[in-house]
């Protein structure tokens, strides 16, 4: 489909419009497509212990055997001893896998559909944080296409097959797997992090338990919760894909999250705090279903792929960093967000540099490095081919980026000393 020279062509002026013409004219033809695809949402359980109602759900599926996909910590310290109890209670026999890792790979995504399909399962439960729900996801892919490599379905509307019922229970406030159409695999083979993007992948049923997050260390519910601000802000300031309700949700989402991620992260036990949060990941997960994310991303997932940086710890220290470099073409959406969290300031872009402001404060509160001290010069090329192919054209971000774009933003990256 890329008709135009490689980036590394592509420094002038003259290129960069070519570029961004070519992008907006794609994104014109999908933002079509977009509305005639419609998007769904999942059903929601809601509230502290929700998560015990789930087995009388899935019964009612007419389901009585999952696969029940956990991260392996999470389920040596018994987090999902009452959703498993529930589910011997509703008589629903439930088998565990969770060797995966962190950044799951096409192989922990082989080895569960291995579990499913020798154990007849009929339906999937994804318990956990990013890693477990993507990793699910990817093996629902997977047994529906049992004779390709998961990885063959990464890129957009590949997988177009109804899947398994996918019941998603997030037990961090971040990724909002749990109503998106996502699910990010690394290729164990070259380490490239990739999405799957497909309708096909919304959850059934999404759990909303505050309680699942309550023990969550306070370095996790601030780079998870980091990482649902971004869902949000790139969602918006992208646009052009969304709609009223994704910009309705987008506003929420930013809202919620200034709100309570400091007393979530300072009081972890802070019931309302957690709910606020679930519910912020959730609408700012369904804001960029629709919205897409931006260079944030894809810059952020190759750091995950190549140094297995966390993804949310990737998405707090870069997105303030992305949002300067966009400059003013972003300052009217980001001054309706600053709007939406009650911040006063005269013009527009006073508006736009405040809330950037607040969230490199928030940065700094939630004890967030500046940089990152991993990044290899030899692998800056890598970087940038991965993420200019993860963004362009299908992201709609406020600025079309060539090489040296890039290279600036990974500059600001390396430094780590002054934030
Ligand atoms: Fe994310």
């Amino acid at each position: 489909m890329r008709t135009l020279p490689r980036i590394g062509m592509m420094s002038t002026m003259e290129n960069r419009i070519a570029k961004t013409a070519w992008c907006r004219s794609y994104q014109a033809a999908l933002k079509v497509a977009n509305y005639l695809l419609g998007y769904q949402t999942p059903e929601v359980l809601e509230g502290p212990g929700c998560v015990r109602q789930l087995p009388r759900a899935i019964a009612a599926h007419g389901i009585g055997r999952v696969l029940l996909v956990c991260g392996p910590h999470l389920y040596a310290r018994g987090a999902a001893d009452s959703l498993m109890e529930a589910l011997a209670a509703q008589e629903i026999e439930a088998h565990v896998f969770c060797d995966l890792q962190a950044n799951p790979t096409d192989r922990d995504v082989e080895a569960g559909y291995a579990s499913f399909v020798e154990n007849a399962c009929e339906a999937i439960i994804a318990f956990g944080g990013g890693s477990p729900l993507d990793c699910a996801k990817a093996i629902a892919v997977k047994a529906a296409h049992p004779t390709k490599p998961v990885t063959a379905y990464q890129g957009v509307l590949k997988v177009r097959t109804k899947l398994v019922p996918l019941f998603a229970v997030p037990t961090t406030a971040g990724t909002g797997s749990e109503t998106t159409i996502a699910s990010v695999i690394t290729d164990a083979a070259t380490h490239h992090k990739a999405s799957i993007n497909d309708p096909a992948l919304m959850p059934t049923l999404a759990v909303l338990d505050p309680e699942l997050t309550v023990s969550l260390p306070p370095h996790v519910t601030a780079t998870t919760g980091m990482d649902a601000l971004c869902h949000a802000v790139e969602s918006y300031t992208n646009a052009t894909y969304c709609t009223k309700l994704e910009n309705d949700y987008a506003r929420r989402a930013v809202r919620l999250i200034f709100e309570n991620l400091p007393r979530a992260y300072e009081q972890g036990d802070d019931l309302t705090a957690r709910q606020n949060l679930q519910r912020a990941a959730f609408y700012a997960g369904r804001a960029f279903t629709r919205g897409c994310v931006g260079y944030v991303h894809a810059v952020g997932h190759t750091l995950g792929g190549l140094y297995g940086v966390s993804h949310g710890l990737a998405m707090a220290v870069i997105l303030p960093k992305v949002l300067r470099q966009y400059g003013p073409a972003v300052y009217p959406r980001l001054a309706e967000l600053a709007d939406a969290c009650g911040i006063k300031a005269n013009t527009t872009a006073e508006r736009a540099l405040t809330l950037i402001a607040r969230i490199e404060q928030l940065n700094e509160q939630l004890g967030i490095p500046a940089g990152f001290d991993c990044i290899r010069d030899e692998d800056i090329p890598q970087i940038i081919a991965w993420a200019d192919a993860e963004a362009n054209p299908l992201y709609p971000v406020p600025v079309v980026w060539c090489r040296g774009d890039f290279e600036r933003l990974i500059g600001k990256l390396k430094v780590t000393t002054e934030r």
